[in-house]
Parts: structure tokens; sequence; C-alpha cells
């Protein structure tokens, strides 16, 4: 990888590297969406071409499963998904529980029901989407479009009964147009600041009709992968308290992604 790199996307690479190692011939594999997964998938792709890695994947995006397809990676049918190996996926932020916000890249209903039916799921990320607390990073609502307005107003009174600092709720938008999900609906972005009790929050948001689900991710992720931009990685476990530094070589890792 070269100087131009910017170091962020060097971090995610070393991320990306680190984690396809946790693959084995035989596994089913659940393949995240964003940058670090893209990036991931980019690796898987390589040990599939040239180690002859022999795995089945569930794409949790039209766009992963179109890259995967590209690279050569045999995909699961929906209907055939049930029980997958492990997950490999980005994250907006993580906490120390390793409970997550997801839904940056508009993908958080198929990852998170690509993530529950994995025995195990690994968040693969630089160390800036490290948070102490949940919550600077707006909390995606995944929502159907019918009456959305009511569905938001909705929500709104739902936070009014929950102690935290922010409340602003914005549709979002792809140009002048609401954002479309892969399902046909649409994100509501929470600018919430601060989540000190996000099952209380997720609960909150999932009972209210019209919410599809919330991008919170509790109790989904056992293991992160932590890059940094000179290749040290971090691994840790949280089922085991394992914590497990590696180096990873970034050589050619701008070329395996050329798209990115
Ligand atoms: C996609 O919907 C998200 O959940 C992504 O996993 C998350 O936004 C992380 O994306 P990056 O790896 O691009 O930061």
């Amino acid at each position: 990888m070269t100087g131009e790199v910017p170091p962020a996307d060097r971090a995610k690479s070393a991320a990306a590297a680190q984690a396809v190692q946790h693959i084995k011939s035989g596994m089913r594999v659940g393949l995240g969406t964003g940058s670090t997964a893209e990036r991931m998938i980019c690796h898987l792709g390589k040990r599939v071409r040239e180690e002859g890695l022999n795995i089945r994947a569930a794409p949790t995006s039209a766009r992963t499963a179109d890259l995967a397809r590209r690279l050569g990676i045999d995909l699961i049918p929906p209907a055939e998904v049930r029980h997958l190996d492990v997950t490999i996926d980005g994250a907006d932020e993580f906490d120390p529980t390793l409970a997550l916000i997801k839904g940056g890249g508009g993908a958080l209903l198929h990852e998170k029901i690509v993530a529950a039916a994995s025995e195990r799921m690994i968040v693969i990320a630089d160390a800036s989407k490290e948070v102490s607390t949940l919550g600077a990073f707006p909390l995606p609502v995944e929502i159907i479009p019918f009456g959305w307005q009511s569905t938001s107003a909705l929500i709104g009174n739902a936070l009014e009964k929950i102690d935290i600092p922010g409340r602003e709720i914005r549709l979002r938008r792809a140009g002048d147009a609401p954002f479309v999900t892969d399902e046909g609906n649409h994100i509501l972005d929470l600018h919430l600041h601060r989540i000190d009790d996000p099952r209380l929050v997720s609960r909150a948001l999932n009972r209210i009709p019209g919410v599809v689900e919330n991008g919170l991710f509790i109790d989904l992720c056992n293991t992160v992968i932590i890059g940094h931009a000179d290749g040290r990685v971090e691994t840790r476990d949280l089922s085991t308290g394992a914590v497990e530094q590696t180096h990873v070589s970034l050589a050619g890792a701008e070329r395996l992604c050329p798209h990115l």
C-alpha cells in the first residue's frame, strides 16, 4: 500500500486482512456492508481464488452481494441462510461491551438478521469507532415509508420519556429523495448524542408501529478486530477476555480493492 492511502483506510485494511484468517474451509459466512467490510470481502475473495478456500456466504446488502459475486464467492440464497458460523461486519460505533451502532450505510436490517443467524459476530474497525458510551453517531432506524411522519412523531414521543440529551430526528436522504433501503424502506437518523441504556432505547423504538428495526446491536458481537494504519491489529474476544496483538502486511492491499 502506498503513502497516498489515508491512514483510516490503511487501518480498515489491516483489520480486514486479519479478520479473514478466522475463516476456514466449509464455513458459512455472513458478509457485512460498508467500506471496512468491502475490504474484508476482497481479502476473502483472494483466499477463495488463491487457496481454494471453500466457503458459502450470506451477503447483507445488494452492494455486498454484487462485490462477492464478482470476486467468485459462492452466495447462499436468503431462504437458506438459517445458521451461519460467523459474520464479519463493520460498525459505526462499538462500546466496551461490544454493543454497536450500525446502519450508517443503510443496511442495518439485513445486517441484524444475518448477525442473529450467526454463531459468532466479528466486528472490524479502525480505532475511531471505539467509544465509551454509544450515541455520538446518529442512530439509524429503518421505518416503512407509509405514514413515516407519524412514525417519526411517535419516536419523538418515546424519546421524550427516556433520559437522553438529544432528540433531533432526520429523514435520511439520497440527493433530493428519501434514501431507500434494500427492503424499500426509509431510514430516520436519531441524533441522540449519548445512549446510556441501549437496551431501553432499542426496546422503546422497536415497539413503535412503522419501525422495522433499529441500528443498536446488543449481545450480538463477541469479537472486535481493531486495525491501525501501520498494520498493527488488536483482537479482543469478549467471551474469553483474550486480547491479542498482531501485525499484518499491507503490501498490495490497495490493488486488492481497486474500487475503494
Ligand atoms: C452499513 O449499514 C453499516 O452498518 C456499516 O457496517 C457501518 O456503517 C460501517 O461502515 P464503514 O466500514 O464504511 O465505516
